[in-house]
């Protein structure tokens, strides 16, 4: 069984990856220091898969808690790094530990990989190296557009430190996934997203609403440049994300003749509005989610949604579930975790 590294693999994306890798035949080791995860989420991937994965609480800032965990389970052929903080206004406030946190791990990782023969990475990445695009949908030869925030900064830099070592003849290969707005939950709803405090971003606040734990979600602002204001994004379920993974570690491992380096956009292609995003979510739960306008939120992109053609086509992966599947599988999921007193 091929064994692949999964660092961040109890967090969102991690998770329902982790299972997809199991599904497929993969053996699973993750790294995770907890910090926005909870160790519960092993019994949800057990619940899904029938495997617990090999777990390794540590940091993949800290290079020793990572040589020895290489020491300890040899053979690791891939790895998925997920390990990275993910918030844009805490990295506002707090620009070195996201500088730490997402740069220094991936080093570690680059560093570590020769040393212990592991032959491919995938990166997470997001669609925010590209700003504001200039063209929607927006493929992978878009420009880089100067980060507004210290987290997406720490995104382009990570992919020019992987290109960068790429190109110095490391004996690796990457891909790169640009992910774009990853929302939804695994159908079995054993394992979703779990925010700490009050949410950031749209889907948990919106579940958290339905669900009565927050009085009502503010969408930010109605006066963009879009046909209803609000601001449009590509809504993509987190299953489908996670077996874009498995594929793409597959391409990696498989074609030892392949590219040492792609970049994939991970989308629909489709681009839905904040309002039509509660539209949905309304027509496919029945549920109503108390909500009103607010003021713009500052940073945020206008509207961006993905050109996919070189996944679908490249990678052979294609986004498959209905919006309206999404919703109901993160309405099944914020239900199950909501208190029930
Ligand atoms: C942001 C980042 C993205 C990052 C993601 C994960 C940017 C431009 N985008 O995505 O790179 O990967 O977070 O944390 O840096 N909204 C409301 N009300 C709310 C919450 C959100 O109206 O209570 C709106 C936002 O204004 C936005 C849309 O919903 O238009 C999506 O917001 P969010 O879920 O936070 O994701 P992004 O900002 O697109």
């Amino acid at each position: 069984m091929t064994k692949i590294l999964v660092t961040g693999g109890t967090g969102y994306i991690g998770s329902h990856t982790v299972v997809e890798l199991q599904q497929a035949g993969y053996e699973v080791v993750i790294i995770d220091n907890l910090s926005n995860s909870n160790i519960n989420v092993l019994d949800g991937i057990e619940k899904i898969s029938g495997i617990r994965p090999a777990f390794v609480k540590g940091d993949v800032t800290d290079i020793t808690t990572l040589r020895q965990l290489f020491k300890d389970h040899p053979g690791i052929k891939g790895i998925i790094n997920f390990a990275a903080s993910k918030a844009v206004n805490e990295s506002v406030q707090k620009p070195l530990l996201y500088y730490r946190n997402n740069l220094v791990s991936l080093l570690n990782l680059l560093e570590l990989m020769p040393e212990f023969g592991v032959e491919g990475i995938v990166f997470s990445s997001s669609c925010t190296v590209y700003g504001e695009p200039d063209n929607n949908p927006i493929d992978e030869s878009a420009p880089i557009k100067p980060a507004t925030s210290p987290y997406g900064n720490t995104k382009q830099i990570s992919e020019e430190i992987i290109t960068d070592t790429i190109y110095s003849g490391a004996p690796i290969k990457s891909i790169i996934l640009r992910y774009f707005n990853p929302v939804g939950a695994h159908p079995s709803a054993e394992i979703g997203e779990l925010p700490l405090g009050v949410p950031q971003n749209l889907i948990p606040y919106l579940t958290q609403t339905a669900a009565g734990i927050r009085k009502e979600l503010t969408v930010f602002g109605n006066d963009y440049d879009t046909p209803d204001g609000s601001c449009i994004r590509d809504f993509i379920d987190v299953v489908d994300l996670a077996k874009a993974h498995v594929i793409a570690m597959r391409r990696m491992l498989d074609n030892p003749k392949g590219e040492k380096l792609e970049i994939f956009n991970l989308g629909t292609g489709r681009g839905l509005s904040v309002l039509e995003l509660i539209e949905s979510f309304e027509r496919a739960t029945g549920v109503k989610v108390p909500h009103k306008i607010g003021p713009r939120r500052e940073g945020d992109i206008e509207k961006i949604w993905a050109e996919p053609s070189k996944a679908n086509n490249v990678l052979g992966w294609k986004a498959e579930a209905t919006i309206d599947d999404t919703m109901r599988n993160a309405w099944r999921w914020q239900q199950k975790i909501t208190p029930k007193d």
